[in-house]
């Protein structure tokens, strides 16, 4: 710590007094560089479902994702990321439609990949939940999630994924081993420049409800998934996590939930100086946007939580508020 003086000669409100000044003396920046959109997705045709536990948030039909998609594009967000909403009929107990080459993950995939080719990324999530008739990430034996076959589906997962033309794979199921797997799935099937991005440190949290209801695995969800998801207690644990992820391959890690966990994201992005990225989850946005709603703080705490992640360390930051952002960063 270098202090070069002290008050009355030393009054660092000198740097605060003006505008100009504030912003030559500032450390830290957003823009629209950092966001990323998650979108999500439903069957049919024509359809912009408003999700009642996320106000402003919707589910596309394919044929309307232009509207999110196509705003995002032109508002330069670098990438989105795709949730579907699947039909309860089409789940079952093994996540079964998730290897379904033409599921509507891979459809939307597709869709917007030939649309918009290289003017914006696209990652999907890799875990079995949306599929799941039990909702969790992997696969159910005898009240355990097991984790190496749960492996070996969301190989088969990555790789239908990359086939339908998504550049980032994203594990959020947090089975052990299973980055390392997939890239090598990934390599061996000519997917050398697909993207790893590792949900590397991502806590059994309560902050995800919201999204569960938008994909439609709230009510099913059995038990809860502290067995595979970290403990909020633990910050020591987040850096064997990132450590173990980055030696199978990871070309980027996430923090998951976002706010309550600044304190990982800047331990990860200090020990590992790799590209880092925070999850403002459901849970946060949904809080956020009620408490602005009732006039309880303004809208301008939003930049101040997203400014936070980069303060904090974070390269990118997935936000449901990424449209509304970046328009105002315009
Ligand atoms: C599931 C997944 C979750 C989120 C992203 N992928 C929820 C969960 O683990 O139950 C949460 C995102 C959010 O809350 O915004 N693999």
């Amino acid at each position: 710590m270098i202090i070069t003086g002290k008050y009355p000669n030393l009054r660092l409100r000198r740097n605060r007094k003006s505008n100009w000044s504030r912003r030559l003396v500032s450390e830290n920046t957003l823009s629209v560089n950092d966001l990323i959109l998650p979108v999500f997705v439903i069957e049919g045709k024509n359809k912009k479902i408003p999700i009642k536990s996320m106000p402003g948030i919707f589910r596309y039909s394919i044929d309307k994702l232009n509207q999110v998609v196509g705003n995002a594009v032109s508002l330069k967000i670098p990438m989105v990321a795709i949730f579907p909403y699947i039909n309860k009929n089409l789940k079952n107990e093994r996540g079964a439609e998730a290897l379904n080459k033409n599921n509507l993950v891979c459809r939307a995939t597709n869709f917007i990949k030939k649309k918009y080719k290289d003017k914006i990324g696209v990652m999907c999530d890799v875990a079995l939940d949306p599929y799941t008739s039990h909702g969790h990430d992997g696969l159910l034996k005898s009240g355990k999630i097991i984790n190496d076959e749960t492996i070996k589906i969301l190989i088969s997962q990555s790789l239908i994924q990359a086939e339908a033309g998504c550049d980032v794979i994203a594990p959020s199921d947090m089975m052990d081993g299973r980055i390392g797997l997939i890239r090598k799935a990934l390599d061996k099937n000519n997917f050398q420049d697909v993207q790893l991005l590792s949900y590397a440190v991502k806590y059994a949290s309560s902050f995800y409800g919201p999204f569960r209801d938008a994909i439609g695995s709230k009510n099913l969800l059995k038990g809860n998934k502290k067995t595979y998801q970290m403990d909020y207690s633990n910050s020591d644990e987040a850096i064997r996590e990132v450590a173990l992820d980055i030696k199978e391959g990871a070309d980027m890690v996430m923090v998951k939930p976002g706010l309550p966990y600044l304190d990982i994201i800047k331990n990860v992005k200090n020990k590992f100086k790799i590209p880092v990225l925070a999850y403002q989850v459901s849970g946060e946005y949904s809080l956020i946007v009620n408490s602005i709603k009732q006039g309880i703080v303004s809208n301008k705490i939003i930049l101040e939580t997203l400014i936070s992640f980069k303060r904090a360390g974070a390269n990118a930051i997935i936000t449901y508020f990424a449209d509304k952002i970046a328009r105002d960063l315009k």
